[in-house]
């Protein structure tokens, strides 16, 4: 019997890599092989780089669609009347949004400027759902005129909608957001009216008494990235109570239920074991937790579904492509040879301040959410050395801009190209023009061919709206 110790194979970062990889499961563990990514959807990371600049956000439209498919096949097996809206800022590029359009789903919005986005995209005043806690009255003004589907948030928007809908010769079709306890925290309280206290029966029995507005429409929103299913099972019965409620004491049927999104795409939490595979519930768990609740009410008192999704749909589709552009610190410190001898006992000296760095051309200006989510940073080929504990810096002239403090990667050079994966949900719209422009954005078309969906910006872009003062100009 061999007595050589095959040490076990171990993924590279904690995380999201293989179901079997032992540091997966083991916090303390350090991986021995470099997850790396070449290509998306068959087009070469450097490729798109050397093509586009860097860096440059990347979407493949085959994993967009691939989603909306599974969704919607997901609620539509279960439940036929599930009728799906986009939620606009979660990614309100126009492809992207032309692409969720073509598949069917309609818009949610939740600002003057998204609505008349959705509008210039072609999409209908009353397949628009109108959400947020601040909508302008020239806003709603178009909103009542085009017959979009308002959820209204709050007493005084109830009493501006109220106005604006006196004048009209037929009843408008209004929703009203509701917040409830569904068992996550924390509960979103901020939107809607309360349930638990009788304010949002309060709130229907208002709408209700107004000549010229019809209820439609029960919606909550319980948080983003939910990772139990069971909490739109709760959601949803409370929501179907109220409804019971109101039909006894009204004698209304509020024909529709709109559940938000918050269905988590494949990413994980700083702190989180992963893989992401092992504690994101598939999409077909929600369905049939939402399923099953509307399956008690008989078949024809069952209420149409409404969902908008952002992060599911998206997130797993937008790639980050970020290039060195420094190399910093301590170099190589678990490398064989004299000089990482002396680099390690200079990184045990000096402590972890001196860790292998590398300055990066992307930042936080352009990963809002990498505070809270901690995406796979990968590089386009296997390292020949083991990777090592390694730290990545922003661009920015500024302390806070720091990708990761820690993340396992292979020896990297001047010009190499990481890629940060997902970050398709909320970070190309929050991405802020903060000491840089904002980068290009492409798309990889089903066809497998890289287009440009945004360009990179330039000076005009982000000066273009500026007015020099007459007494400041020169001349
Ligand atoms: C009202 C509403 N609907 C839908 C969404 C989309 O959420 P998610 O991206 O988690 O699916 C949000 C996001 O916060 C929201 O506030």
């Amino acid at each position: 019997m061999s007595t050589d110790y095959s040490p076990p194979l171990v993924s590279n970062e904690l995380g999201r890599h293989s179901l079997e990889a032992a540091a997966d499961r083991n916090l303390y563990a350090r991986g021995t092989h470099a997850a790396w990514l070449g290509e998306i959807d068959g087009v070469a990371v450097r490729e798109l780089v050397k093509q586009f600049g860097s860096p440059l956000f990347v979407f493949s439209e085959a994993t967009i669609r691939r989603q909306a498919r599974r969704m919607r096949e997901a609620f539509t097996s279960r439940h036929p009347d599930t009728v799906f809206a986009w939620s606009y800022k979660t990614n309100y590029l126009g492809a992207i949004c032309r692409v969720l359009h073509e598949e069917g789903w309609t818009a949610e919005v939740v600002s003057d400027f998204e609505y008349q986005k959705a509008r210039k995209l072609g999409i209908a005043g009353e397949d628009i759902v109108y959400n947020g806690p601040y909508k302008p009255r020239a806003s709603l003004e178009t909103a009542v005129r085009e017959h979009a589907l308002i959820q209204i948030d709050n007493w005084d928007e109830l009493t501006l909608v109220e106005e604006l809908a006196s004048g009209l010769p037929q009843p408008l079709d209004v929703g009203i957001r509701v917040w409830l306890d569904a068992g996550i925290q924390p509960v979103w309280s901020k939107f809607g009216f309360a349930l638990e206290n009788g304010e949002a029966a309060r709130a229907a029995a208002q709408v209700l008494a107004h000549p010229k507005l019809r209820l439609h429409t029960l919606h909550t929103h319980i948080g983003t990235y939910i990772l139990a299913p069971g909490a739109y099972a709760v959601a949803l019965a409370k929501l179907l109570a109220l409804r019971s409620q109101i039909r006894q004491e009204h004698g209304h049927q509020v024909p529709c239920i709109n559940l938000g999104g918050g269905f988590p795409s494949l990413s994980l939490l700083h702190g989180m074991p992963g893989p992401a595979e092992a504690v994101v519930p598939p999409i077909e768990a929600y369905a049939a937790a939402i399923a099953g609740v509307l399956e008690k009410v008989p078949a024809r008192a069952r209420p149409q579904l409404r969902l908008e999704s952002g992060r599911y749909l998206v997130d797993e589709a937008g790639y980050l492509l970020a290039s060195v552009v420094a190399v910093k610190g301590v170099r190589d410190p678990f490398a064989a040879g004299d000089s990482a001898a002396r680099a390690y006992k200079e990184q045990m000296l000096a402590g972890d301040d001196v860790r292998t760095s590398y300055v990066i051309d992307a930042g936080i200006n352009l990963l809002y959410t990498a505070a809270w989510y901690r995406m796979d940073i990968l590089p386009t080929h296997p390292g020949r050395t083991p990777p090592a504990p390694t730290r990545l810096y922003g661009p920015l002239c500024m302390a806070i801009d720091v990708v990761r403090y820690t993340v396992d990667l292979p020896p990297l050079e001047l010009g190499d190209v990481l890629t940060l994966h997902p970050v398709g949900a909320y970070n190309v719209v929050q991405s802020m023009q903060f000491i840089a422009y904002r980068p290009a954005v492409v798309m990889i078309g089903t066809s497998g061919q890289p287009v440009l969906i945004r360009a990179r910006e330039t000076l005009d872009d982000v000066a273009g709206p500026e007015r020099m003062p007459a007494h400041l100009q020169q001349g």
